[in-house]
């Protein structure tokens, strides 16, 4: 049987890849911010009640981490609350819930990667509202796939690759935290990823092995690397690059790269409102071992974003 598909959250980055490829899952419908606003908790009963899906997918989050500061209310309706109905109707209708999650839940006082199970301790309100949906689907009885990802980008949205690449042609100088590490994660890797482990679950070859793969997941690239190695690497692409290629030529509106020299500071050299784990990789083997699936390293995803211009 094909599911009935609901993606809540079609035009973020990672909600946009899943457009293109969540049809090779089963039939789609999509909504984005103008047809249902996550903070109004009603109209996402009404969505699902009318939908009726098989499966929801949740693509939606509030993602500014540093406004979330000032902003905790909307960010907790949206990362939290929002999250807590869909679970709360999957349940009803016997929906199966898939929704992303964060790194930032950890701490960073690790120095090997996290595993699912270690203990969650969010240092900002991001990762704090992250961490209550996660629990509210988990207490909430309805079947659910919680990906935890990372550092996610790509060749449009809002992410640190198109920020940098706009400073590198505004500024001859960047300094660039060189003490958070992390694995950047591509967003069409994670829908890929996501795409696969649903295929496998709703196939015709549905194996009943899969029937308990539930609940948390880590999904990130292979590797790690810092913020400051994550820049390097992006501008030795960007030297190489045709600048006609067009999402280049957006990222940097036309201008060329005046960037000489990038800085490598510590993160107390450059305060932000909300702080950030200093180590936050996470350990993917539960997602290899359960779904046979695994990201390439971070490196290559940035290569093939680069390639496939
Ligand atoms: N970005 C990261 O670095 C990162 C890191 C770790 C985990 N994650 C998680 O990965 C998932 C996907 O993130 P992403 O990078 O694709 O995020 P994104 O590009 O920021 O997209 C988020 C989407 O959510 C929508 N949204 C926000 N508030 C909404 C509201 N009140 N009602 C309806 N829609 C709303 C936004 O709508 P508009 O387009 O209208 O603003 C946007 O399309 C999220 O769960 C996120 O928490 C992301």
């Amino acid at each position: 049987m094909k599911p009935a598909i609901l993606l809540i959250g079609n035009n973020g980055q990672v909600g946009r890849e899943l457009n293109s490829m969540l049809p090779q899952v089963g039939d789609v419908q999509s909504l984005g911010r103008e047809q249902l606003d996550l903070s109004k908790p009603e109209e996402i009963r009404r969505a699902i009640r009318t939908f009726r899906p098989n499966l929801i997918v949740n693509a939606a989050a509030y993602t500014a981490v540093d406004k979330a500061e000032t902003e905790q209310d909307l960010a907790r309706a949206v990362n939290a609350v929002a999250p807590a109905v869909m679970a709360e109707e999957a349940k009803k209708i016997g929906a199966l819930l898939v929704h992303y999650s964060t790194d930032y839940v950890f701490d960073g006082t690790k120095t090997s990667p996290y595993a699912e199970q270690d203990p969650t301790n969010p240092k900002n309100v991001y990762g704090k509202t992250k961490l209550e949906g996660e629990l509210a689907i988990q207490q909430s009885g309805a079947s659910n796939l919680i990906f935890r990802t990372a550092w996610v980008y790509a060749s449009e949205g809002r992410n640190f690759l198109l920020t940098i690449l706009r400073l590198a042609t505004q500024r001859e100088e960047l300094k660039i935290v060189c003490d958070q590490t992390g694995a950047p994660t591509a967003s069409s890797e994670i829908a890929s990823a996501t795409t696969k482990i649903l295929s496998q679950l709703f196939g015709e070859l549905n194996a009943s092995s899969l029937e308990d793969a539930r609940g948390i997941f880590h999904m990130t690239a292979g590797g790690a690397t810092t913020w400051f190695g994550f820049t390097q690497a992006i501008l030795n692409h960007a030297r190489k690059i045709d600048v006609s290629v067009p999402w280049f030529a957006t990222a940097t509106n036309g201008r060329p790269l005046i960037v000489r020299n990038v800085v490598p500071i510590p993160a107390i050299e450059y305060p932000t409102p909300a702080s950030r784990p200093g180590y936050s990789v996470l350990s993917n083997e539960r997602l290899n071992r359960t779904f046979s699936v695994r990201l390439p390293d971070w490196r290559t995803q940035l290569n093939s974003i680069f390639a496939n211009s």
